[in-house]
């Protein structure tokens, strides 16, 4: 870990837990709702959480670029980019259904850092750095040994658009027969940081934003699982879909969600 990265690993680390303490302290309470998007929602406190995070950023690194859902802002550069969800899982917190959390990926020239998701209401700060490996709570984590997906445990999201639930839907219909369980959390960033711990063995998600992706791909590549696109390419934050494993069931996966491309490989494991 170099000086200047453990520096940017430090303030996102205490960004995401000030904001996460506003969030758990609001969780109670009543919301005022602002609607972005068909069924997608935002509240006062995904508002209130990036102020805290992007005051602290803009603080301590004037000179850094800033992506953020609801305020917006930079696309990920040359330069050193942080990319931040202030809440994620806001129709969970809005039902007051737990899990959410913050997350804050740095990018230099668009390629992952630093990561830190952070779920307040359990006081788990996951946190990677490249090159550096993966923790929870300072203690070393790494992707499932689940060796093949008869027995994973498979994460996904619907997503906002009825076209785009559509194809998870038939994404699920090929998966779901294959696998040992689906489970739809309603937060992509925590699903990913799951998948890190070896919580679970895979999570897809056919249209995330930058914000939903960027902590959590270096999570779980430095707990030692994959990730690329659904279709096998090398991952970018500025793609839409995500495929993160723990590195073992990966080809199944990519199997079963692009099956023409991968046609041969379908084959041979039937
Ligand atoms: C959403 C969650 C959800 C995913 C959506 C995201 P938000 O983020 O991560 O799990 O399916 O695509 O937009 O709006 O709660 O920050
Ligand atoms: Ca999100
Ligand atoms: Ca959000």
């Amino acid at each position: 870990m170099n000086r200047r990265s453990s520096t940017i690993l430090e303030t996102a680390i205490e960004a995401a837990q000030r904001a996460g303490q506003v969030i758990v302290e609001r969780y109670s309470a009543g919301h005022t709702f602002t609607v972005k998007g068909y069924r997608d929602i935002s509240t006062e406190v995904d508002t209130a959480a990036e102020a805290i995070v992007m005051g602290l950023i803009r603080d301590r690194f004037p000179g850094h670029a800033i992506l953020s859902e609801e305020a917006g802002g930079s696309q990920a550069g040359s330069g050193t980019t942080w990319v931040v969800d202030p809440l994620d899982g806001t129709t969970n917190y809005a039902h007051r259904l737990p899990g959410f959390a913050v997350s804050i990926g740095v990018l230099e020239g668009g390629v992952p850092l630093v990561g830190v998701i952070y779920d307040p209401l359990h006081d788990r700060a996951f946190v990677a750095e490249r090159g550096g490996g993966a923790s929870l709570n300072g203690a070393p984590l790494h992707a499932s040994h689940v060796p093949e997906l008869g027995q994973a445990v498979v994460g996904t999201d619907w997503g906002y658009d009825d076209e785009l639930r559509e194809q998870v839907m038939a994404s699920l219909r090929r998966i779901s027969p294959r696998c040992s369980t689906v489970r739809t959390l309603g937060s992509a960033t925590l699903a990913l940081a799951y998948v890190a711990a070896g919580w679970l063995d895979v999570y897809y998600h056919l249209r995330l934003q930058p914000w939903d992706a960027a902590a959590g791909v270096l999570l779980v590549a430095e707990a030692g699982g994959r990730v690329s696109t659904p279709g096998g390419e090398p991952y970018r934050v500025d793609l839409p879909g995500c495929l993160a494993t723990n590195g073992l069931v990966h080809d199944e996966m990519l199997a079963l969600l692009s099956p023409r491309r991968h046609a041969g490989h379908a084959e041979k494991t039937g």
